[in-house]
């Protein structure tokens, strides 16, 4: 029922040239049996928009203020996001959350202002090492979710991608059961709040070094619906047996 998505989120990575990964991509899986979508940095959208216009790559973006416009030096909305062609838009990303001092209540925001004009909203969310040495793993979790998802989700405008803070970049990952817990709490909650049609349509990812080598084993957890690539989402050789390991 749920199509699995394989994303790529480019971080602030790549500039015109970059392009041509995505292209690769799209001639290496003309007809894929899941998802892909790739969100490069904001000033590559239009142009990679343009570039997957007869390809099964989507575009999405990384961020969006929660305004629908106005005296906002160097931030853009979910409207533009929209007018440029992209229709899925990272919010809350733990980077983000870091860097600009994003609350939860902020990504809510964000996330609203995407779903009103019709973008899909992928809500990052996940612990530090600290708080899973204590134990605390599914309270944050659990407080990141209530916090950070709107009410006016309909399930297939949502996707949630749980991020470990400590897995992103690092080379390292959760067990499998580690990450099953997870997932399968996320999904129990979405249930509890939103009901069993919503939960079930929500797209569930993982996010936080995932490999070629690591890509088979976690998607064989219950309850991961695809990844949320960094890194290994920047070249098309790298990111491509990783859609193939998700199709
Ligand atoms: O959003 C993706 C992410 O934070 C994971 O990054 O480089 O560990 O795959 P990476």
């Amino acid at each position: 029922m749920r199509r699995k998505l394989a994303a790529g989120n480019w971080k602030m990575n790549g500039t015109g040239q970059a392009l041509s990964e995505l292209a690769d991509l799209a001639r290496a899986h003309p007809d894929p049996a899941c998802d892909i979508l790739i969100c490069p940095p904001a000033t590559l959208l239009h142009r990679a928009v343009q570039i997957s216009a007869d390809n099964a790559i989507n575009v999405g973006a990384q961020d969006c203020h929660a305004e629908a416009s106005g005296a906002h030096t160097g931030d853009i909305s979910a409207e533009m996001i929209l007018d440029a062609g992209a229709r899925h838009v990272i919010l809350g990303h733990s980077e983000r959350r870091q860097d600009h001092g994003e609350s939860d209540a902020a990504v809510c925001a964000k996330a609203q202002a995407a779903l009103n004009v019709g973008l899909t909203a992928i809500i990052c969310l996940g612990e530090t090492l600290a708080q899973r040495d204590a134990s605390a793993t599914l309270d944050i979790i659990a407080g990141q979710l209530s916090g950070s998802v709107p009410d006016a989700v309909t399930g297939e405008n949502l996707v949630i991608a749980y991020e470990p803070i400590w897995a992103i970049g690092s080379g390292r990952i959760p067990e499998p059961a580690q990450i099953g817990e997870v997932h399968g709490f996320l999904r129990a909650r979405l249930k509890e709040r939103f009901g069993a049609d919503i939960s079930d349509a929500v797209r569930l990812l993982y996010g936080g070094s995932v490999k070629p080598e690591n890509a088979a084993e976690i998607f064989a957890v219950p309850d991961v619906d695809g990844a949320l690539v960094g890194g290994a989402s920047l070249k098309a050789a790298e990111f491509s047996p990783i859609i193939a390991a998700l199709e």
